[in-house]
């Protein structure tokens, strides 16, 4: 049997960084769902598809092939065979990922994906329903948050680091919209997992945070 690691929560609440950490000490391998739903994303804007309209994602959604692997240690995401990892991460399509992401169809895709590669390999797998739904067996789950105030102000931080220019508040008011799109929508919408324990990561260091988990597996 592969040993599952869980790690949910809110946007910007520091998942991947732990669950980075945490795969790297225990040698398993780090899952990001959350970039196969960006690539989802990307193959609807390149197409066009109206991301309110079920239907249209949905019939769209079969012709996205989405599959993952791994160059030298990093995970990278491939959408129908391009490497599509250097366009994962921006605003625009973690908007679209979220929307795009509250339909069954996608959804039942995407987790496929996920169960069948996490029965075979130990994983430290993050996003918002692994605990609840994709590894609802997994031997540690983890449910990490942290304050609207304190994921603004990291993510802000970040942008200034790179030289960008940040608005604080247009910052936190998007994240505050983007959780409550995750946490309202029908299908497994984000919430902590009953067995689940909840780390607030908002007063933690990194260190602090990948200690508790790995702790936790001990
Ligand atoms: O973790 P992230 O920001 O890369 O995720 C982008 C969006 O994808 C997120 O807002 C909701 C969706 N998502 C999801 O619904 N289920 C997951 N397991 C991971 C991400």
């Amino acid at each position: 049997m592969s040993y599952q690691i869980a790690i949910d929560g809110p946007a910007g609440a520091g998942k991947s960084t732990i669950a980075k950490i945490v795969a790297k000490k225990k040698e398993y391998i780090y899952v990001d769902t959350g970039a196969m739903y960006r690539a989802m994303a990307i193959h609807m804007l390149r197409n066009n598809i109206d991301p309110e309209d079920e239907d249209a994602v949905s019939n769209e959604a079969k012709n996205a092939d989405i599959s993952f692997g791994y160059v030298e240690g990093s995970q990278h995401v491939y959408l129908n065979g391009e490497d599509v990892t250097a366009y994962l991460r921006t605003e625009e399509t973690g908007n679209m990922a979220s929307t795009v992401s509250k339909y069954a169809y996608v959804r039942s895709r995407l987790v496929a994906i996920q169960q069948d590669f996490a029965s075979k390999n130990n994983v430290v797998m993050d996003g918002r329903d692994i605990g609840t739904v994709v590894l609802s067996d997994a031997d540690v789950k983890v449910y990490l948050t942290a304050s609207s105030a304190v994921r603004a102000k990291r993510r802000y931080d970040e942008l200034i680091a790179k030289g960008e220019s940040a608005d604080i508040e247009k910052i936190e008011a998007d994240i505050i919209d983007r959780d409550r799109q995750d946490m309202t929508r029908e299908v497994s919408p984000l919430k902590k997992a009953d067995d689940a324990v909840e780390i607030d990561s908002s007063y933690m260091t990194i260190e602090e945070v990948s200690e508790a988990i790995l702790a936790l597996c001990r």
